[in-house]
This record gives C-alpha cells, structure tokens and sequence, in this order.
C-alpha cells in the first residue's frame, strides 16, 4: 500500500517508520523544515527505543521517505493518515487546530480512492465532522473516512506497533474497510487480532482505553493511600488483586500518579465530550481527582518525614517513567515545585528528561548520582530508571548528610531495608 503520514511527531514517525517495515511505501510529512533536513539526513528526532534503527532500515530499504509538506500529487497515495498532535487546549479539551489544518491542506489534493485514516486520538464525532467537511467541499468523492488510533507507549512504542493486543480501526466504507485491512494484513497473518468497527466506536475505544488504564492507576493509588494507614502493604494487596484474571496484574503499581503526554489530557478531554454530550463520566473525572490527591498525599507525606526549611533534597529521576525523555505531566512538576515552597533545596538528575526539566523547573541539575547525593538530607525515588532502582541504599545514605531521610515513591525497596540501609526516616509508598 502506498501511505502518506502527516505529522512527524511520536504518533506519525512511530507509525510511518512501522508500516514502512511492514512492506508499504510510506512518505511522512511535517511542515518543520528543520526536522525533515534532520530525518532526510538519518537524525531521529525521539528518544524511543529501537526507533533510530528502524529508520535507518526502512529508509535504507526506499520504503520510507520524507517530504516537507504534502507531495505535489496524492494520486497514488492509498491512505492518507493524520498523525499531528491534538494536545490539550486550555479548556480542557482536545485542540483540534493541527487536525483541521492537515485535513484542510489534503482536501483539495484528494483522489476518490483515497481513505483519510484519522491516527491521532481525536474527540468521537471527528470522522462524522470530517466528512461533512469533505461532502461540503469536495462532494464529488466519495468520502472514504476512517479512525485508527494508536495504543503505543512511549519507550516500548515501536514494539507495541509491530506487536499488538489489537489493531483497532473503523471505516465509514467497504473501501475504507478493504484499505485498511490490507495495511494490517501482515500483522494480522503474524496473529494479532484486527478489530474492524465503526469510526465513531473506534474513536471512543481510544479514550475508553486511557480512561479505564488511569482509572485502575488511580484505584491502586488510592488503595496505596490505606495502606499508609493500615498495615497491609499495597504491592501485597495488588498481586493478590492482579492474581484474579478478571482484574489483571497490569497497571496496578502505585505510583506518585500517572503523567506523560496522554492520560492527563486523555481523561480530561473525555470528560468534557462526556459533558457536551450531557452524559456526565463520574468514574473518569474521580480518577483524575484521585491523580491529583496521589500527588498531594505523597507531597504531605514527604513534608511530614521532617522540616524541609533549609533542607537539601536530592531527587533521582524527573521523567513521567523511565525509558522516555518526555517531562509532560510528570509528577515531579507538581511535587518539586510543592516541596520547594516549604523551603526545601532541590537537586537532581535523570538520565534523558534533563533538558526538558530544565525549562520546566527551577531547581539545581547534577551531571552525577555522587554529586545529587551528595550534602543531601532527603533523597526521592522518583523514576524507575534502572540506574537509579539498582543502587544499593546503603551506598546511597553513605554518600548523604547525617539523618538522611528517603522517599521511594516508586516502592523499589522495602522501608525495613531502607532502615537498614541507615536511613533515619523512611517512606515506602503504600507501605
Ligand atoms: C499510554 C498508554 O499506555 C498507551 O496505550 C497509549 O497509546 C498512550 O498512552 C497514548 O495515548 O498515546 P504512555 O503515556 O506512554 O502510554 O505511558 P504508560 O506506560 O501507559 O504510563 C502512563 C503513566 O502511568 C506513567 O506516569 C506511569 O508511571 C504510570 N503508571 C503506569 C503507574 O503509575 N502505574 C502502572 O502500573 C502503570
């Protein structure tokens, strides 16, 4: 199949460069003259694994190329897919600005065969509106619309691409069907199952999958929250949850809260379709009520482990979780800044989210672990990276002040351990 991918970004590269190794002609496009210089000359603008390499192979192999701007011609393009950003607008919504300007620049160069695949997360309702769109100023074709959203995480999205529970995609179409099925079709004949819907059904399966994942986040959250109380031990009460096939053991660690790129805008954006729609979703918007109250428990939590006046605290990790450079919504952007305003200190390091959390936050930047650690009285856990989670604290509290205080928000040790370790206060969440 022959497939043009608007938007470079995490969404279009990630999809454009996995579909060109399935064997099709991809051509990915961004407006960013700079980024399409990088990309023509091997660069590879993300931090994702495996996703320089797949670059160099489908571009070596002439499946992918890149083009500034659309092609001068769409006549031999089968699909076209939209995978610009729809982040976040300042009402809560998703902002469909980038969506309507790809939209609006392929209209007046689309062929009747084409399909308009909609990849990125999009609002239920965007197909429908799309094709009035289309009907209105092209009604000579015939409209072939189609939603195909993406379930990649960031860090292990490439294989998540080419590896898939499911594909999800809905045309409005038997062509569209058709089209898309033959671009699947190898991962479907490697076994992974293509669930070929509605567009509107699909549109909606992309929220109601983020929803529902921040949603047992938050409710293992919250059971951290008791646990704290009681004696029982959350990584305890969610193996024993997770045993249970019908609940699964995925998404059950406790955490100081989701963040990344999707979940908070996901969720926030649902609630308000759910809201136009009179329709209100009370177990989403409590999910991200308890993502909020996870971050302010464990900011309560830290402040009570002792004064934070004149404190130096050293905190290991920025990121939203490892394996990723992406400092949006991470959870240390609220808990930083909180810990700050009790008149704390901060140091601290990560591995790949460094420049990001520079622009972002106004705290001292260690080039070391020695160095984050070191004249500090508090360290946090904050990011699983493996260089942080393999260290033994023991060696840690030696390189801190006295009485060094610890917070593992990340529950990598136990707090008997830690005491061990020499830590005169210990906070394990969920412990
Ligand atoms: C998420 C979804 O997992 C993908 O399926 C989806 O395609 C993507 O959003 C998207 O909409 O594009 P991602 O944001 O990359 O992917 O990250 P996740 O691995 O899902 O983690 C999200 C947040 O939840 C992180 O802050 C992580 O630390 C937290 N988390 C995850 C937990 O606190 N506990 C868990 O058990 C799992």
């Amino acid at each position: 199949m022959n497939i043009i991918m608007i938007g470079t970004g995490y969404v279009g590269l990630v999809s454009g460069a996995c579909l060109a190794s399935l064997g099709h002609t991809v051509t990915c496009v961004d407006i960013d003259p700079a980024k399409i210089d990088s990309l023509e000359k091997g660069g590879c603008p993300l931090y994702e694994n495996g996703l320089p390499e797949l670059l160099k192979t489908t571009q070596k192999s002439g499946n992918l190329t890149f083009s500034l701007g659309l092609p001068e011609s769409l006549e031999d393009a089968d699909a076209v897919f939209l995978g610009v950003g729809t982040p976040q607008g300042d009402d809560g919504k998703a902002d469909m600005r980038f969506i309507n300007a790809a939209f609006g620049d392929v209209l007046p160069k689309l062929y009747p065969h084409t399909v308009v695949v909609t990849k990125s997360t999009v609002p239920v309702g965007t197909a429908d509106r799309l094709l009035a769109w289309m009907k209105t100023d092209r009604p000579e074709l015939p409209g072939h619309i189609a939603s195909n959203p993406e379930f990649l995480r960031e860090g292990t999205a490439v294989q998540d691409f080419l590896k898939p529970d499911r594909i999800v995609s809905g045309a409005n179409t038997e062509h569209g069907t058709a089209v898309l099925k033959a671009i699947y079709q190898p991962l479907e004949d490697a076994g992974h199952p293509h669930l070929q819907i509605d567009p509107q059904s699909a549109e909606l399966a992309k929220y109601a999958a983020n929803a529902f994942l921040a949603t047992k986040i938050s409710f293992i959250n919250e059971m951290a929250g008791l646990c704290e109380h009681t004696k029982a031990d959350v990584g305890a009460v969610a193996q024993a949850m997770g045993m249970d096939n019908r609940i699964g053991k995925r998404f059950l660690r406790a955490g100081p809260g989701y963040g990344g790129s999707c979940f908070p805008k996901d969720t926030s954006a649902l609630t308000h379709i759910a809201k136009e729609a009179g329709i209100p979703v009370q177990i989403t918007q409590a999910a991200i009520d308890a993502n909020t109250a996870a971050q302010e428990r464990v900011i309560e939590k830290i402040s009570n482990m002792t004064s934070l006046e004149g404190k130096t605290i050293a905190c290991l990790g920025l990121t939203f979780k490892a394996d990723t450079d992406d400092m949006r919504d991470s959870p240390a952007l609220t808990i930083l800044p909180a810990l700050q305003a009790k008149g704390a200190h901060i140091k601290a390091i990560d591995p790949a989210g460094m420049s990001q959390a520079k622009k972002l936050l106004d705290i001292t930047f260690c080039d070391s672990v020695a160095t984050c650690l070191a004249k500090s009285d508090i360290v946090i856990m904050m990011t699983e990276w493996p260089e942080y989670t393999g260290l033994n604290p023991a060696d840690i509290c030696a390189m801190m002040n006295q009485h060094a205080s610890i917070a593992d928000l990340r529950r990598v040790w136990t707090p008997e351990r830690l005491k061990q370790a020499g830590f005169k206060n210990t906070y394990v969440l969920g412990s």
